[in-house]
């Protein structure tokens, strides 16, 4: 599986899989996360808000594959913030996942005048050592200014919603400018728009005999993204995984980047409320 050297060094696999919704029951969830593993997938993005982690970590214990070749990402919840429970959070979701460290900890969502506070407490858990890297998610430009004001430790990525309705050029700038990796949740689009009927996808993805999907998550890959597909069916899960054996030229990247409409699924993160 290729890897991409985050900013303190750590490698993390280049695609993983998102976990949001992925089963309606634990199992389902089990079922899911357990097929990625067989398929190949060694890279996992769960969350406290998904309430999945104890399935996730079931799954990749059950998997036998060794810790040390998986990556986990989890993420702090906005109460968590406000109760000023960092620290009890971060516990809580190893303890849910049945792991004694994290490969990456994210702040979920921006929490409106405790920016700079929760990325303090952030770094003492890097500092700790329970977590391999820490970074955001859902932050705005003006978001990670602030957050990262009086910052020790660099964020390692921040994860956003990005696909080809939503290309985010003018963050992955400011973040390539800082050295964080972008990665892409919904990079897909979700199942909330006809992103994969675009006809220019099925388009280019003739001249690999790829599906739309497959050109998508590959454009992602192409601007240095790091995309979180998230499936439960085992086959779409597949196809997600077979991105590794063709590359998009310069211009059909600039097609692909011209469907850009800045739409988004999900909240506004200026918007989003504890
Ligand atoms: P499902 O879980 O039923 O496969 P995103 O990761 O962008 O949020 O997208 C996830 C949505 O896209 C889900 O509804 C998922 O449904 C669907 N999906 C995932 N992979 C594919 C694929 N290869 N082709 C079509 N739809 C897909």
């Amino acid at each position: 599986m290729e890897t991409i050297l985050l900013n303190n060094g750590v490698e993390m696999p280049s695609l993983g899989l998102g976990t949001y919704k992925i089963g309606r029951t634990d199992e389902e969830v089990y079922h899911a996360v357990r097929s990625a593993l067989d398929i190949g997938y060694r890279h996992i993005d769960t969350a406290t808000l998904y309430q999945n982690e104890h399935s996730v970590g079931k799954a990749i214990r059950d998997s036998g594959i060794t810790r040390d070749e998986l990556f986990v990402t989890t993420k702090l919840w906005g109460s968590d913030v406000l109760a000023h429970n960092v620290k009890g959070a971060f516990e809580t979701s190893l303890r849910n996942l049945g792991f004694d460290y994290l490969d990456l900890y994210l702040v979920h969502w921006p929490v409106k005048g405790r920016l700079q506070e929760v990325w303090k407490e952030l770094e003492s858990l890097y500092y700790s050592e329970k977590a391999r890297a820490i970074g955001l998610s859902n932050h705005l430009i003006h978001h990670m200014e602030e957050a990262l004001q009086n910052a020790t430790v660099a964020p390692v990525v921040n994860q956003v919603e990005q696909h080809p309705y939503l290309n985010q050029e003018e963050l992955r700038e400011y973040c390539e400018e800082e050295g964080v990796t972008v990665q892409s949740w919904s990079p897909l689009g979700s199942n909330k728009i006809p992103l994969l009927k675009e006809p220019v996808l099925a388009e280019i993805g003739s001249n690999y005999s790829k599906s739309p999907a497959q050109v998508v998550l590959r454009w992602h890959l192409d601007i240095g993204a790091v995309p979180l597909p998230k499936s439960s069916h085992p086959e779409r899960q597949r196809e997600n995984f077979e991105v590794f054996d063709f590359r998009l030229t310069a211009e059909e990247i600039g097609r692909i980047g011209a469907l850009n409409r800045d739409h988004r699924t999900g909240m506004h993160p200026d918007n989003m409320e504890f």
